[in-house]
């Protein structure tokens, strides 16, 4: 099949169509080489797809990429928590008018089958249960508490501590930050074309992504990319709160393989259907634990844990990731130990322009996807 694969000279873009090449299908790539997730670089080379710069906004853009195109990979968006609110409007801009742009022409052109790269944030926190109450949603941490290095929600209604589980794709979404919001707008518009077409959407709600092609430390990268960039340095890890924090580190592999067997599956789905899978390893640690195994095999430094800590960041979100193996037959194939030792040697992606520009450290925090 051929696959139009938005985003595609991206981090996890780039790994989807080497996937897709792999298992005999074809690749287009639309990508708008954003400076934020580009940072210095010139064009990428984007092995075994044919690329097409240009932005998912652009009405003609997207039509001239759909032709002759059975089936999208939406992997473009703008990623991280940004500077401040002053980047919203270009989330939502590259996220959500994107998406309905895509979306438009995509039924334009009689294309009705769609994989969507989501994310766990639209959960918020994860799951917690208090001994007493059962399932319990604390709201967003006060700054009070967090300064006090109380670290841990409480049950709203009783204040006892909570014990955290694993979420699943039927738990409220509670999407607590501009682009959480907007990954969340991209599946309720997903389900709208769906339903308004006949279309069959997937939304892969993928977990903390990690590996090779990782972008460098920008206020739009994630945590793993902060770590391994500080190790870059020579500096000291900066583990945020107690490092307790607790995550779902999955290998970009292990994601890229997710997105071709959701294309395969997709168009065996019963036409206007929209669902959403967890993407994770299955295998929760904590970000403290993902720190020490970076700078062991990186050969030092050592993490240093702060007690600092953002406003906005949850403490721990980990996905049950059982109905994507069980209806999707996915298996990750890269442990915990094994992924974070390749990493720790692996390239970031314009590490380069780091140097040039002498970047300042950035602050390392534990956000979600
Ligand atoms: N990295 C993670 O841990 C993670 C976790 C959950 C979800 N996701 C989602 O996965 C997808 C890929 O993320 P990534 O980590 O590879 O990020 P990335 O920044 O490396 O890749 C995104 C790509 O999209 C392109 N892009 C952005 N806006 C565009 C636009 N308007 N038009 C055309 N191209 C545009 C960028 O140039 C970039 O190449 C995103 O949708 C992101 O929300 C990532
Ligand atoms: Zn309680």
């Amino acid at each position: 099949m051929r696959v139009l694969v938005t985003g595609g000279a991206g981090f996890i873009g780039s790994h989807v169509v080497a996937a897709l090449t792999a298992a005999g299908h074809e690749s287009v790539v639309l990508d708008a080489l954003l400076p934020s997730a580009h940072p210095g670089a010139t064009a990428p080379e984007v092995p075994g797809a044919r690329l097409v710069v240009g932005d998912v906004r652009d009405r003609e853009a997207v039509a001239g990429a759909l032709a002759g195109v059975d089936a999208v990979c939406h992997q473009a968006a703008m990623v991280g928590l940004g500077k401040d609110f002053a980047d919203a409007p270009l989330y939502v801009g590259c996220n959500d008018l994107g998406t309905a742009v895509l979306l438009a022409e995509m039924a334009a052109a009689g294309v009705r089958d769609l994989v969507l790269a989501g994310s766990m944030v639209v959960y918020g926190e994860g799951r917690y249960d208090c001994p007493r109450h059962g399932t319990v949603r604390p709201g967003p941490r006060a700054e009070a508490g967090l300064r006090a290095g109380s670290f841990e929600p409480h049950c709203p209604d009783c204040g006892a501590e909570l014990v955290p589980g694993l979420v699943s794709e039927d738990a409220p979404a509670d999407p607590r930050n501009v682009y959480a919001a907007t990954k969340l707008a991209q599946e309720h518009l997903a389900a709208a074309w769906a339903r308004a077409t006949g279309g069959r959407a997937v939304s892969l709600r993928y977990h903390n992504v990690y590996g090779p092609g990782m972008p460098r430390d920008t206020p739009y990268a994630g945590v793993a990319s902060f770590f391994r960039s500080a190790l870059a340095r020579g500096e000291a890890p900066r583990v945020y709160e107690d490092g307790r924090q607790r995550r779902d580190f999955v290998h970009v592999r292990d994601v890229a393989a997710a997105d071709v067997v959701a294309l395969e599956a997709v168009r065996e789905r019963r036409p206007a259907s929209f669902t959403a899978y967890n993407t994770g390893s299955g295998e929760p640690h904590t970000i403290g634990e993902m720190a020490t195994a970076l700078a062991a095999a990186h050969g030092g430094p050592e993490p240093v844990v702060t007690g600092e800590y953002r406003l906005g960041d949850v403490r721990h979100v980990t996905a049950d990731s059982r109905r994507l193996r069980e209806e999707l037959g996915w298996r990750p194939g890269v442990g915990f130990a094994e992924g974070m030792a390749e990493f720790a040697r692996a390239g970031l992606r314009g590490a380069g322009a780091a140097q040039v520009e002498g970047a300042a450290p950035q602050p390392v925090g534990a956000e979600a996807p």
